[in-house]
């Protein structure tokens, strides 16, 4: 009763699986592709149960069902799903864009229902996962921190509008940062600095950066008065990165792009 089962395991149901894999926790998994079900049986875990159908499982077996479907595959799946789900089961939905009100209609049991979204560091313990449900008690809220502590780390969101602002800045985080570590990248190369050389560069200048901020327990402000000494070289290019707060407010309306592109798409399919 306390198994996972996942439904699709695409681009993020196999990072789930992986992450499951290197916890030593079982998973259970329904996937339509022959590929990926090839890639998993050759892994021959005794962790990983593979069904071909709904009906081949025994869903008393399972506390969590984990969706990990497209949004325009959601809806066949959930009337399919109404043949054998039990109300023992809580349906955690990854699925961007779904409201929770709109999972709930259309199942015919009345379900515990959270809906996740993480980032991609989901496959190496280290997402940041924000999560909205309507009806789960705080004794649950425990339960699911504990059973998913290898995802990262959770922040319960008490309006579901506000999965919205995660999406934009926690799920798109790690490709803003590394866009601006390509525009580093990209400097190097013209100081004709080969590609493997800049990576491994700008690696270690990333790890020192956050290294320091760890070890001398400082803010990004105290790092930053640290470096810039008065007059100098550093003070100078920040002085341009922040005349008018002009790289500022690019980001903050980078973000409120993206926000408002999450906003528009949970439009469409709620
Ligand atoms: N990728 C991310 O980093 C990320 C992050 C946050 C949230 N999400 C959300 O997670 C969901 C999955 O995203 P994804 O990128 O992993 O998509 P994906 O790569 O398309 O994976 C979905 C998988 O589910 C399979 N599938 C669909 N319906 C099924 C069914 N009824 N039974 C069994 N398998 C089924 C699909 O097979 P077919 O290809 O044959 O259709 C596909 O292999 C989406 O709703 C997305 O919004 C993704």
């Amino acid at each position: 009763m306390n198994e996972t089962l996942l439904i699709g395991c695409g681009n993020l149901g196999l990072s789930i699986t992986e992450a499951f894999l290197d916890e030593g926790k079982k998973i259970s998994i329904i996937e339509r592709k022959a590929k990926t079900l090839n890639f998993l049986k050759k892994k021959k875990s005794k962790l990983v149960t593979i069904y071909n159908n709904l009906n081949e499982i025994n869903f008393l077996k399972y506390k969590y069902l984990m969706i990990c479907v497209k949004p325009q595959d959601l809806e066949k799946l959930t009337k399919q799903l109404n043949g054998f789900i039990k109300s023992s089961n809580t349906i955690i939905s990854f699925v961007a864009g779904i409201k929770v009100s709109s999972l709930s209609k259309s199942f015919h049991l009345k379900l515990s229902i959270l809906r996740f979204m993480p980032n991609l560091s989901i496959r190496y313990g280290k997402s940041i996962t924000a999560v909205y449900s309507t009806n789960v008690l705080e004794k649950e809220k425990k339960k699911v921190n504990d059973f998913f502590t290898f995802f990262g780390s959770f922040i319960w969101v008490s309006n579901e509008e506000e999965i919205n602002f995660f999406t934009a800045f926690f799920g798109g985080g790690p490709a803003y940062i590394s866009y601006f570590l390509k525009c580093l990248q990209n400097i190097l190369k013209e100081k004709k600095i080969n590609k493997q050389n800049s990576l491994k560069l700008i690696f270690q200048l990333l790890n020192g950066t956050i290294n320091f901020l760890e070890k001398e327990k400082i803010d990004f402000s105290d790092l930053i008065k640290k470096v810039a000494s008065k007059g100098g070289t550093t003070e100078k290019a920040l002085m341009y990165f922040s005349k008018n707060d002009k790289l500022e407010n690019i980001i903050n309306d980078a973000i409120k792009k993206a926000e408002k592109k999450s906003k528009d798409l949970s439009k469409y399919y709620n």
